[in-house]
């Protein structure tokens, strides 16, 4: 089988009149279709539970935009055997095979695109460049897996022995538990449930309560490409009901989490817990959060960085695990770079994201709660330089919030606080800057603006994050071309988007065969 080489899906430029109609159109035909109820899925076949759960649209949360049917420890049993069943035939269909779904997913994908952004606009509060680049995203995951899984489906090249046959072929883990978060609604759900499958494992997937709509949009897709009875089930529902019981579950092989420090935390401790039955030692594939940062020294282009740093922290407010909510600068541009951001944050306007404003509300009532707090917080840390005010009346919205004289160990400098709220340090030196930097338990996304090679060496060796930028902004990695992940407390350093990620979800058998 031939694919065609991989590239990136390009982003849609909303400046063209054309794809400003498209989405107006997508916006209003998603908006006719709100307060519907979806149903779980398991073993091919929709289920509609007793219990619904609403999602709401965060920049006006009485607009329901959908109902979503949760699952009882009953229909996790239930689930949990239609994988097991439909791994006894998926685990020996070729990679071939398997890949040809995904590429088919993404065609579906692409053809649905403006559709997609709306639903995330209207659920996840994502103004459309956002939107955009989470559906190029999710494109991107399926159609790299696909190529990925092709490579991987010829095994390893093993050192040829006289008088024997040696082969090396990779083989899938069994039942997966896939459970991701809210704030790439359809990238990382995609990304997590095609490599699982790709490989040939089946899966339980919970979506994020915030952001279930989108994913059973993703699951209506799931069908239409008619994959095989069991492959996906579909599983929403309550973590704090059915988390334990999935994870902790005798016949989970492995779990694909991507989420906060702390819930990650918690599923590799339960996960690791050996059960009465159970056959294997369960895999953990975790990405967790950041505390990331953007060393800027005297030699720099401060119009760049300026532009970097407001990117990094105030993309979709602030809640990407990649945000860049510390700055950390050198005190001889201290003052003019710490202008240059603040002028640029004041453009920033705050607004509905059906309407495109370039900042929207943060996701839910527990953000807002925790955003504002953390404000809270700064105010007693440090000098609050700009915004700090917030209003939840209509929707979650909070001011892009800027704090300076942050000193290194303050709470602001080194908990993630998953909004839009920028911490500045002042430093000395290059090297004390990446000193700063270093110094949290995270380790995810991180960048430098200098002019100095020697310096960006430096950082290169000792900066110890996952993924490093040289004079951009540190959010925004592409699939194949930045593999994203990070090392510490950030996650258990795969590279989602890379050529290796699929090892995760296989595991390597070689047989012998003697002439
Ligand atoms: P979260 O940890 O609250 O939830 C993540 C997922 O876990 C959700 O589906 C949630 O319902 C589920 N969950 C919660 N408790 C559970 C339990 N006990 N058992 C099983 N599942 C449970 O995180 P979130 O708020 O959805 O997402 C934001 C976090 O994700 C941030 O910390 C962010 O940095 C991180 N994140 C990391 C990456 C990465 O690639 N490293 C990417 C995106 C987001
Ligand atoms: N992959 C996302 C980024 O790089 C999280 O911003």
């Amino acid at each position: 089988m031939t694919l065609i080489p991989f590239q990136n899906e390009p982003f849609l430029d909303y400046s063209l009149p054309e794809n400003k109609q498209k989405m107006t159109q997508a916006l209003q035909k998603v908006k006719s279709q709100l307060e519907q109820t979806y149903p779980l899925w398991i073993g091919g076949k929709d289920i509609e539970s007793e219990t619904l759960e609403k999602s709401v649209n965060p920049a006006k949360h009485q607009e329901v935009i959908g109902y979503i049917s949760q699952a009882n420890a009953a229909m996790i049993k239930e689930a949990i055997q239609a994988a097991t069943q439909a791994f006894d035939s998926w685990q020996f269909t070729s990679f071939e095979e398997r890949a040809m779904y995904l590429v088919k997913a993404a065609a579906i994908m692409r053809r649905r695109k403006h559709e997609l952004c709306a639903w995330q606009i209207l659920e996840s509060g994502k103004n459309w460049a956002e939107a955009d680049a989470d559906v190029a995203e999710a494109i991107d995951f399926l159609e790299f897996y696909a190529h990925q899984a092709i490579r991987l489906g010829q095994g390893q090249e093993l050192h040829p022995y006289p008088g024997e046959d040696n082969r090396l072929e990779y083989i899938p883990l069994g039942v997966g538990i896939v459970i991701p978060p809210w704030n790439f609604p359809l990238a990382i759900i995609t990304g997590m449930t095609a490599s699982a499958i790709v490989t040939g494992n089946t899966v339980l997937l919970k979506p994020a309560p915030q952001s279930s709509v989108m994913a059973a949009k993703f699951v209506e897709i799931m069908k239409e490409i008619h994959l095989p009875s069991g492959v996906i089930n579909f599983i929403p529902g309550h973590p704090e009901e059915i988390g334990d019981l999935m994870v902790g579950h005798r016949d989970t092989r492995f779990i694909s989490f991507t989420g906060s420090k702390a819930t990650g935390n918690h599923i590799d401790e339960y996960a690791h817990r050996k059960v009465d039955g159970q056959r294997w030692l369960k895999r953990v594939v975790a990405e967790l959060g950041g505390k990331d940062g953007i060393v800027v020294d005297e030699t720099a282009d401060l119009d760049a960085a300026a532009e970097g740093i407001v990117a990094s922290a105030f993309g979709f407010q602030g809640q990407k695990c990649s945000a860049g909510s510390r700055a950390i600068i050198h005190e001889d541009v201290y003052d003019e770079l710490v202008e240059k951001v603040v002028a640029q944050t004041k453009k920033l306007k705050m607004g509905a994201p059906e309407e495109n404003y370039a900042v929207g509300p943060v996701i839910d009532d527990k953000s807002f709660q925790k955003v504002t707090s953390y404000i809270e917080i700064g105010k007693k840390e440090a000098h609050l330089l700009l915004g700090g005010s917030a209003d939840d009346s209509k929707g979650y919205y909070i001011e892009p919030t800027i704090f300076e004289n942050c000193t290194r160990h303050s709470r602001i400098m080194q908990e993630e606080i998953f909004g839009p709220v920028l911490a500045i340090c002042k430093v000395s030196s290059f090297e004390e800057g990446i000193d700063v930097y270093n110094d949290t338990e995270y380790g995810l996304t991180g960048s430098v603006f200098s002019q100095d090679r020697r310096r960006l060496e430096y950082a290169r060796k000792r900066m110890m994050c996952g993924n490093l930028y040289f004079n951009r902004k540190c959010t925004g990695a592409l699939v194949g071309v930045q593999p994203f992940g990070g090392f510490n407390m950030s996650g258990t350093d795969s590279k989602a988007g890379g050529q290796d990620y699929l090892l995760n979800f296989v595991q390597p058998k070689v047989v012998t065969e003697r002439f």
